[in-house]
């Protein structure tokens, strides 16, 4: 009988070693809520740290190219494609069994000049064909989900007036989206933007969301970049919003999570990148380390945004974070460049900080 017991006893602490063990994941703690993602560099893409590339196997499921498959970069001219960065994240997301988000197909910013040299209806429409096919054509069926829109609305809700506006109108947006679904019928189709709990950008975006489903495209979700600071949005406008977009019937996803604890020039929002500011000791308090109560504040920050995503797990498909490591994140350039930011999960020396650790906690109840 003795024996039977410490049998027994032993079998349930290596049990609850394991789950322990195997829990300290976000991708295994958020299994069956939504996927866990990260934006990875060039270097991140290729694996040059063996450190970070065995975090971002352990604790991420969803790879996304952060700069890599924008058309600049993937297609710089109208015969020419790069493809080694992104074939190779498909290969990593293949080997990490993780899936892949597509960043992105159509986007006024960082646009190869071709695009930009369209005039005609017929030559934009061509050159749009030409490049979804081609791109969202050769990862289909590997491409869990696409940005195949980014950023077309202004902060007052009007459509921004890109050379797409210009040449083709507001019928760009259902062609993108019919494109990427004849391209790839099984990837999700998203519309992605920042500053979305602004109301005049979220009255513009849910516009522009019925229209193209209107049209008869296909468009499963909208991306909330999810840019944001230690108090602003409040959790209660992030909530609005998410249960406004979720109302036209279609997913959520906080596609590029980071919270900025740096102060914020008075006259930059959002992720904007054409804006800028002046880098200067006050903006950059931190050179020399996060103070703790700031690290507590950030912990808390994301503690109670995660809780709202689970809140809502019915419309949240993914939460992306925007960078593996505090010292890749773009938010360490933007708006001033130069400064020392702390945004998100790992920090520099790619080991978690109390935010992650928040994070987890809110799953240990599960
Ligand atoms: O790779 C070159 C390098 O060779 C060169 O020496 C260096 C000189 O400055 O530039 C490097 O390219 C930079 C690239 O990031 C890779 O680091 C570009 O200048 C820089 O503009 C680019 O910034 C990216 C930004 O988008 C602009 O496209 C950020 O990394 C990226 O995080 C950011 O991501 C965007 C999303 O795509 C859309 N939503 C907003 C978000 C933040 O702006």
């Amino acid at each position: 009988m003795k024996l039977n017991r410490i049998v027994l006893l032993s079998a349930m602490l290596v049990t609850a070693l394991a789950n322990t063990t195997f829990a300290q994941s976000l991708r295994s703690a958020y299994d069956g809520a939504f996927l866990i993602g990260t934006a990875l560099s060039t270097n991140q893409i290729l694996e040059k740290d063996p450190v970070q590339a065995a975090l971002v196997a352990k604790e991420f499921n969803v790879l996304t190219a952060e700069n890599d498959m924008k058309s600049s970069l993937l297609h710089p001219e109208e015969d020419v494609y790069k493809w080694e960065i992104a074939d190779a994240l498909y290969a990593l997301a293949e080997k990490s069994k993780s899936k892949v988000h597509g960043h992105t197909l159509i986007w006024h910013s960082q646009l190869s000049r071709f695009f930009r040299d369209k005039k005609t209806k017929e030559d934009m429409i061509a050159a749009m064909t030409k490049h979804i096919n081609t791109v969202a054509g050769r990862y289909a069926g590997r491409t869990f989900s696409w940005d195949v829109v980014n950023e077309a609305v202004e902060g007052d809700g009007s459509l921004r007036k890109s050379v797409f506006l210009e040449v083709l109108g507001e019928d760009y947006l259902a062609l993108a989206f019919k494109l990427a679904a004849a391209a790839d019928p099984k990837a999700e189709l998203y519309y992605n933007d920042y500053s979305m709990t602004g109301v005049e950008k979220r009255n513009g975006v849910i516009r522009m969301v019925k229209k193209i489903q209107e049209s008869g495209a296909k468009i499963d979700g909208i991306g909330m970049q999810g840019h944001w600071g230690l108090e602003s949005p409040t959790i209660e406008e992030i909530e609005t919003s998410i249960l406004a977009y979720a109302a036209l019937g279609v997913k959520v996803s906080i596609t590029e999570l980071d919270i900025d604890v740096l102060p914020n020039p008075r006259n930059v929002s959002g992720a904007d990148i054409s804006q800028s500011a002046q880098n200067t000791a006050a903006l950059n308090p931190y050179v020399n380390g996060l103070p703790d109560e700031i690290k507590a504040a950030q912990a808390k920050r994301y503690k109670d945004i995660f809780a709202l995503f689970l809140k809502h797990k019915s419309v949240i498909s993914r939460v992306t974070l925007w960078g593996v490591n505090d010292g890749n994140s773009w938010k360490n350039n933007f708006p001033a460049r130069g400064r020392t930011n702390y945004p998100l999960l790992f920090d520099r020396e790619n080991k978690p900080k109390e935010a992650y650790y928040s994070i987890l906690e809110l799953r240990k109840k599960k």
